[in-house]
């Protein structure tokens, strides 16, 4: 490939340069990834309609959310151990993101920790949260990131237990390893020399983020990953989330809704904004896709909470059938990994700039030339 010219090439990309595991702990989803591939093939399916001789010439992709300018309706998504994928790729992310115009979200398992992210952003970026059972531990990382100036949080309740990737299991991936397993996975760490040296040498991926002052003794990517499957709090209830309402100033998103009922809720318990999520495939798996579930919740709350959507963005075309149905904007999370992986900071900047020419092409063939001018008028039907 001489030039990437789409997501999926940039996912390419990152394929050949991650070693196995790391690939398929980002690409992979839940069980027979049913709910992965839904998430794709619903967007695809979408027809939208092309309209002629309509003046196109000055498109604007902005839009206004919490009170700040995005140059493009798509914010990047929380992801864990994203470090391990480029290197102290949260970093590199807030950058390429405050570039482009757009929002960062750190992951309550970043490798790097609020404060480090805060000492290269020079906007606000967001914040994911995952509950967990010691409460004490929740109020201290909020009040880290209330200090490090975060401009929302975004509390995840789709994991009250971490969904089951066949993938991962079969990678080793919390697995007690032979002898021969392991000889196995260092043999494929080996065969990526470049991951190895930029993310495993000079990421150093074991001075961990934000949990990592919290584990102190215990700081360790691999008592990180057994930490956070027991610190989860599956006990977790709408009561929590009212806590967390008092606990937290700055607006509030709920993500990983994906039923009408659970987003009447979510507002009437103080969310500021909801994100139609099956967390990209990565939990229920036979849940449906995110883009069949947005018209209901739409019709639901749109009028009084701001939605977002994420599962399966992977194109300016895949953001305007987003937006068609009722979505202010989108996240973007595998998209911004595999953009890393494959290039960096450069890698992000360059899949942030893909989706931005597409949506703008998108927009003139469809005839429209302001992203909050796009409904389900532009759809096939
Ligand atoms: C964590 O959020 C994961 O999906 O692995």
């Amino acid at each position: 490939m001489l030039s990437p010219a789409s997501i999926s090439d940039y996912r390419e990309l990152a394929r050949r340069r991650l070693p196995r595991l790391m690939f398929d702990y980002v690409d992979g989803g839940a069980f027979e990834e049913t709910t992965l591939r839904a998430n794709r093939a619903d967007l695809q399916r979408m027809t939208l309609k092309q309209k002629v001789l309509r003046d196109v010439s000055a498109l604007d992709t902005s839009i206004t959310l919490f009170g700040r300018n995005l140059s493009l309706p798509v914010i990047l998504a929380p992801i864990g151990f994203a470090g391990m994928m480029g290197r102290r790729a949260e970093v590199q992310a807030v950058r390429a993101a405050e570039k482009a115009g757009v929002p960062f979200t750190l992951s309550t398992v970043g490798i790097c920790s609020i404060e480090e992210v805060r000492r290269t952003a020079s906007e606000p970026f967001w914040f994911q949260l995952y509950m967990m059972k010691d409460r004490g531990v929740v109020g201290e990382i909020l009040a880290r990131a209330a200090a490090a100036n975060c401009g929302a949080l975004v509390f995840t309740v789709d994991l009250p237990v971490l969904g089951t990737r066949y993938r991962d299991i079969r990678n080793g991936m919390g697995v007690r390893l032979s002898a021969l397993s392991k000889l196995k996975l260092a043999w494929d760490f080996a065969a990526h020399p470049m991951w190895a040296y930029d993310v495993g040498v000079r990421g150093r991926p074991h001075m961990l983020g934000t949990l990592g002052d919290v584990l102190k003794d215990a700081n360790s990517l691999g008592a990180l990953l057994a930490w956070t499957t027991t610190a989860l709090d599956p006990s977790v209830t709408w009561k929590d989330l009212e806590w967390i309402r008092g606990q937290w100033k700055g607006p509030l998103i709920l993500k990983g809704v994906l039923d009408a009922d659970d987003a009447r809720e979510a507002v009437k318990t103080g969310a500021d904004a909801i994100v139609v999520s099956n967390h990209g495939g990565r939990q229920l798996d036979a849940a449906t896709s995110t883009i069949s579930l947005l018209p209901k919740i739409a019709e639901a709350v749109a009028s009084e909470t701001i939605i977002l959507m994420d599962g399966g963005i992977r194109s300016g075309q895949d953001l305007t059938r987003a937006l068609a149905l009722g979505a202010r904007a989108c996240m973007i999370g595998r998209a911004w990994v595999y953009g890393v992986a494959a290039q960096g900071e450069a890698g992000i900047a360059a899949v942030i700039e893909t989706i931005r020419r597409e949506l703008r092409t998108t927009m003139a063939l469809i005839g429209k030339t302001r992203v909050g001018d796009i409904d389900a008028s532009v759809l096939q039907g």
